[in-house]
């Protein structure tokens, strides 16, 4: 048996995510046999169609001339209150709810997710996420000893699943005291579905209904990840309105990230926004978010946090960079309906892309075929029950061709 020092939890874990593992893969050969040989649909960056990471103009100008004090001096804790105001209004728009909200600063997305479970659900019990999510979240959720319940997220005819969710929801509520919920929208990783306004409607009622029962804590969290790159900035946000007359033990917490949108997916900050009608509960946030900080990551990065402050300080500026983050978006629309047209051509079924940087394709073998492709220099990501592209990371010209190469591979393992 092989030596190990670690504690009994820890034990037996494996080490590397898979899609860093395979995008390292994808590097490798890419070194080796060059880039128009290797089609590299692995991970969540963007890239251009040269292959270069994009690092949005008006974004690395604001971020390369800072002062030195930005750059090295700790931030406060929690961020400060100009970081805070600045996430607010990109993240919710025109449509911020008129609830009282607070900020805590995060390292990245993950950290405001780790932030979630650490701190809203409890050791031992389960947490609800689509069957079809992000990987990421089981990871963050065995660290802190949470389980993770799933339910279906998509109908037959590709709409949310609510009755899936009633059904998961209700069973936790009559399990547990606390009902955590983490929802994935707009522009879903990996499917690239978006839950419709009407569809949030149905779900905010019930969920209310839950809370109000006297029994139970309710927290909906949403990772709002890819909400710059899921269609129009103004109709994804609309759902924020509904977050309005919470009841008390209804806890809104929304998961923010400038890895996608401000493209600093390196240097890692976020932040989790807590919406509650009730004052002691996000008094309760800050302390609790600070301390978690505090013992965990510290500050975050003082200089990502400023260039985002600077540019939604500035109205020319943000309008600006706002364009070219539609440019980036509009690529990214151009590769997803090639593959959507080849993959109707070809007889390909896939999952309804929305928005955001994937598409799917639902199936049994996905491992077996992922590693026939590889074979042929293709590296995409094999998930439990299907195969994830990422066309933020594809020129076109790799695009191209691609539905009909996983359509032949799946064709030979059927
Ligand atoms: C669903 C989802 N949430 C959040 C994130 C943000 O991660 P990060 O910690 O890099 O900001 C990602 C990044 O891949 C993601 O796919």
């Amino acid at each position: 048996m092989a030596t190990s020092m670690v504690v009994d939890f820890e034990k037996g874990q494996k080490a590397l995510d898979s899609v860093f593992k395979t995008s390292n893969e994808a590097k490798a050969e890419i070194a080796k046999y060059g880039k128009d040989t290797v089609i590299d649909g692995t991970i969540g960056t963007m890239m251009d169609e040269e292959g270069q990471i994009i690092f949005l103009p008006t974004v690395k100008k604001e971020f390369l001339s800072l002062s030195s004090t930005d750059y090295v001096s700790y931030a406060p804790i929690i961020g400060n209150e100009a970081y805070h105001k600045a996430v607010i209004a990109e993240c919710f728009g025109d449509h911020k709810p008129a609830t009282p909200m607070r900020v805590v600063s995060t390292v990245g997305g993950t950290g405001a997710i780790h932030h979630l479970m650490h701190n809203y659900a409890e050791q031992g019990t389960e947490v609800l996420i689509s069957d079809w999510h992000w990987g990421a979240y089981d990871q963050i959720c065995a660290e802190q000893k949470v389980k993770l319940r799933t339910f279906s997220m998509l109908t037959e005819d590709c709409t949310f699943d609510f009755d899936s969710f009633k059904k998961e929801v209700t069973y936790l509520a009559d399990h547990q005291e606390r009902v955590v919920i983490l929802l994935n929208t707009p522009g879903n990783n990996p499917t690239g579905y978006t839950i419709t306004t009407e569809e949030w409607q149905q779900i905010i009622d019930f969920l209310k209904a839950i809370a109000d029962n006297g029994e139970n804590k309710v927290i909906l969290s949403v990772d709002v990840a890819y909400i710059d790159y899921a269609g129009d900035g103004d109709k994804v946000r609309e759902f924020f309105a509904l977050f309005e007359n919470l009841p008390r033990h209804l806890l809104v917490t929304i998961n923010y990230t400038l890895s996608k949108g401000f493209t600093m997916y390196g240097l890692r900050a976020g932040a989790l926004i807590a919406l509650s009608s009730d004052q002691d509960v996000l008094d309760e946030f800050t302390t609790i978010g600070t301390l978690a900080s505090r013992g965990t990551w510290s500050n975050v990065c003082h200089p990502a946090m400023q260039t985002v402050v600077n540019i939604m300080n500035d109205l020319a500026k943000f309008k600006v960079y706002e364009e070219e983050r539609k440019a980036s978006y509009q690529m990214i629309e151009e590769r997803a309906h090639i593959f959507e047209s080849e993959a109707k051509a070809c007889g390909l079924h896939i999952l309804p892309y929305c928005g955001g940087f994937f598409i799917t394709i639902p199936c049994q073998n996905a491992k077996a075929i992922v590693a026939d492709l590889k074979a042929k220099h293709i590296f995409v990501i094999a998930m439990a029950n299907g195969i994830r592209v990422a066309v933020c990371s594809m020129p076109k010209r790799h695009v191209k061709g691609l539905a009909t190469k996983i359509k032949d591979a799946m064709d030979v393992r059927a």
